[in-house]
């Protein structure tokens, strides 16, 4: 699917901006400060129903306006539709064709983007929860059960958590742990499918942005790595660390610990890599997560990247291979900051320009 247009209302700078993009590439330019990141949030917004830099909707939302309101126009398979979401405070609402949904999670099937901004690094330097929350991303658009049992699996965490803090509650902890270790081999298995999609993905990428560099992925479960991910040896497991479980009050082993490791010539990515590594490292990741998503949809559906100040930490070498690299992919692209040189006049390129909050398209001139 591609973005064919899109309105945002009070999004930060951006107060009122109309776009019709291209299915292709669409390049937004301007000085620092004018919005460019702004657009890209409204769409994150929209996908996610997240921003990607803030935890907090309130600080999005335009100064002294109540709601932000994102809407945009989706080609796919079916056509047309129309999807949007208004946030306000602790208020969300989505439409998708004037029909009210529920879940962000049936807007986020809907509208699968991939972000790459300065801070996608984190990836691999960052905490372990990020990196969950990538792999969780894929399993959540190939198995249509994941999103469901890993909902369950939260809130039986809790619960059991909970208990271990309260001495009362310690006789119900059988159950909770029953229950927790019935979840996870499923929970573990599609982790360990999406990886297995993930892979090849990555290493054929990778290749192409680092060059004669071997990388790999290593899945962690959680759990000590000589233990079978089935519910018994769960369940004699949870009873050994119990005491434990007790004193720690929480949950100290489980897939909510689980971690993938990036691997560079057969060491952590994180110990051995340079900066610039890092981060063609993570993209490459990104890249592949959005290849992934697609590997289940008929050829016809393009996924969507949304690349955000793509010159950031690169040099003009890299930014040029990445920036080609892209453009291979045939999936919609919409990238901030880039080099003007580096664009070829063509029909399926628009390019726009940002000033103060105002999106205008523009002409693409060569230098
Ligand atoms: N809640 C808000 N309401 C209005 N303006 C905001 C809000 N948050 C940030 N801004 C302004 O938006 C601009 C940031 O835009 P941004 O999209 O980050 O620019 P760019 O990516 O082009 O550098 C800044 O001028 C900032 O002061
Ligand atoms: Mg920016």
């Amino acid at each position: 699917m591609w973005i064919k247009s899109i309105n945002v209302h009070n999004c930060r700078i951006l107060e009122n901006v109309s776009l019709e993009f291209s299915p292709d590439l669409n390049i937004i330019r301007g000085l620092n400060a004018s919005g460019k990141t702004s657009l890209l949030e409204a769409l994150s917004i929209l996908s996610t129903g997240r921003s990607f830099r803030s935890k907090q909707i309130s600080s999005v939302i335009t100064h002294n306006k109540k709601k932000l309101l994102v809407t945009a126009e989706i080609c796919n398979s079916n056509g047309i539709q129309k999807i949007g979401i208004e946030k306000q405070n602790d208020q969300t609402k989505i439409r998708i064709d004037r029909k009210h949904i529920r879940s962000q999670a049936e807007l986020s099937k809907y509208l699968p983007i991939t972000i790459i901004d300065p801070d996608s690094v984190k990836l691999i330097s960052g905490s372990p929860s990020l990196r969950r929350s990538y792999i969780d991303w894929i399993a959540f658009y190939i198995f249509p059960d994941f999103h469901y049992k890993w909902k369950t699996y939260q809130h039986i965490l809790k619960q059991r958590n909970y208990c271990l803090k309260n001495k009362k509650y310690h006789s119900t902890l059988n159950k909770w742990t029953e229950e927790l270790a019935s979840l996870q081999p499923e929970l573990t298995q599609y982790r360990q499918s999406a990886i297995e999609i993930l892979k090849p993905l990555f290493k054929k990428i990778s290749d192409h942005l680092l060059k004669g560099i071997e990388v790999d992925i290593l899945y962690t479960t959680g759990f000590p790595s000589s233990l079978d991910i089935n519910k018994d040896s769960l369940i004699e497991h949870y009873n050994k660390k119990l005491e434990q479980d007790i004193f720690l009050k929480r949950t100290s082993t489980g897939i909510h610990r689980a971690d993938l490791k990036i691997m560079l010539n057969s060491q952590t990515a994180e110990s051995v890599a340079s900066r610039g590594q890092l981060k063609l490292l993570s993209i490459a990741l990104l890249i592949a997560q959005s290849t992934a998503l697609l590997q289940d949809t008929t050829t016809s559906e393009k996924g969507i990247i949304l690349v955000d100040d793509l010159s950031s930490e690169l040099d003009a070498k890299n930014e040029r291979c990445l920036f080609d690299f892209l453009t291979t992919l045939k999936q919609q692209l919409i990238i901030t900051g880039t080099r003007q040189a580096d664009i070829k006049k063509n029909d399926s390129v628009k390019m726009f320009h940002v000033k103060h909050g105002v999106i205008k398209p523009c002409e693409i001139t060569l230098k």
